[in-house]
């Protein structure tokens, strides 16, 4: 097996592009379909600060350091959940990162800050965890952009990612969803931008990405995340794939060519209000932003000697 660039020995083989590449090669791919895609969505300027969101797996890893290969600013933002061992594993992760490139990782954690961990919270607002857990992580790393003045907000999603959320979105027909599946999003009243500069790459991609760079990532799926279907929907995907290499591909990259301006908001003429929580000041689309109103049922089941400060959590339900 030949790398199809410099015709030495090649160390894996990327089915969709119908190619083998060595290990210089390899990650000269990644970085060159990250930079496409940065550049076709128009997703950063030369010089723009990115904050970006890291759990300490592998995809948030790789974004962090191939934005910083491609020369932009960036800085880490780590959120800790309070899901046990998980959380303190994945924290580990992110610090080491940061710490042995001399990086800046931000940090915030739900519980200690905030009154409530995504167990209580999920529980107190009946939603599955991933949900209490993505609302949370959307607010606060949209928030930390605000307060730092970053340009975007960068995630690690990658093509198997967007390809299974659409699968979801589609078997569903969840209209709203598919408006919104885009891999950018413009900043907007008051929310910063957000950007996926990975959704060229697959999962496998970018675990090997970190492999050849020697990142450490964490391995573990997040334990709440069972029974979530998405992983079904990746499953379903990956037999495709297998049959049929670049399904993923196609069908994430047709649909953003070929569908996905149909369903934008303002092509279906929905439009919401937006101004400030009455507690928080994040733009809403209530009186009370969706995380406050989170955090003041999830408090009020967290027991005492669990939410150690108390300080943030006046400031969040006063
Ligand atoms: Fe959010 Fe698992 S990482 S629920
Ligand atoms: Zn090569
Ligand atoms: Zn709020």
């Amino acid at each position: 097996m030949k790398c199809q660039v410099c015709r030495g020995p090649a160390i894996i083989d990327v089915r969709r592009h119908n190619a083998n590449f060595c290990s210089d090669h390899f990650l000269r791919l990644c970085r060159d379909q990250t930079a496409k895609s940065i550049k076709q969505f128009e997703m950063l300027e030369p010089g723009d600060r990115v904050l970006v969101a890291v759990s300490g797996g592998k995809d948030s890893l790789a974004v962090w350091d191939i934005l910083l290969a491609l020369g932009y600013e960036a800085e880490g933002f780590y959120l800790g959940l309070g899901i046990g061992d998980y959380s303190d594993t994945s924290s580990d992760h992110a610090r080491r990162f940061a710490e042995e490139r001399g990086l800046t990782l931000h940090t915030e954690d739900l519980l200690r800050e905030y009154g409530f961990d995504v167990t209580h919270g999920s529980r107190a607002a009946n939603r599955v965890p991933c949900s209490a857990c993505g609302l949370s992580k959307r607010h606060l790393f949209d928030e930390a952009a605000r307060r730092g003045g970053y340009d975007a907000v960068a995630t690690g999603h990658n093509l198997d990612d967007e390809a299974a959320v659409l699968m979801g979105n589609v078997l569903h027909w969840q209209t709203e969803y598919l408006g919104r599946q885009l891999p950018v999003l413009e900043a907007r009243n008051g929310f910063p931008k957000k950007i996926k500069p990975l959704v060229r790459l697959s999962e496998r991609d970018t675990a090997a990405y970190c492999l050849i760079r020697g990142i450490d990532y964490l391995v573990d799926e997040c334990p709440m995340a069972v029974g979530n279907k998405h992983l079904s929907y990746k499953a379903a995907l990956n037999d495709i794939e297998n049959d049929s290499p670049g399904a993923k591909h196609a069908f994430y990259f047709k649909f953003l060519a070929q569908a996905a301006e149909r369903f934008r908001p303002d092509a279906t003429g929905e439009t919401v209000e937006i101004s400030p929580c009455e507690r928080c000041g994040a733009p809403s689309s209530n009186e009370i932003c969706a995380f406050c109103a989170l955090a003041e049922r999830a408090t009020a089941a967290v027991p005492i000697h669990m939410g150690a400060t108390r300080s943030r959590r006046k400031r969040v339900n006063r």
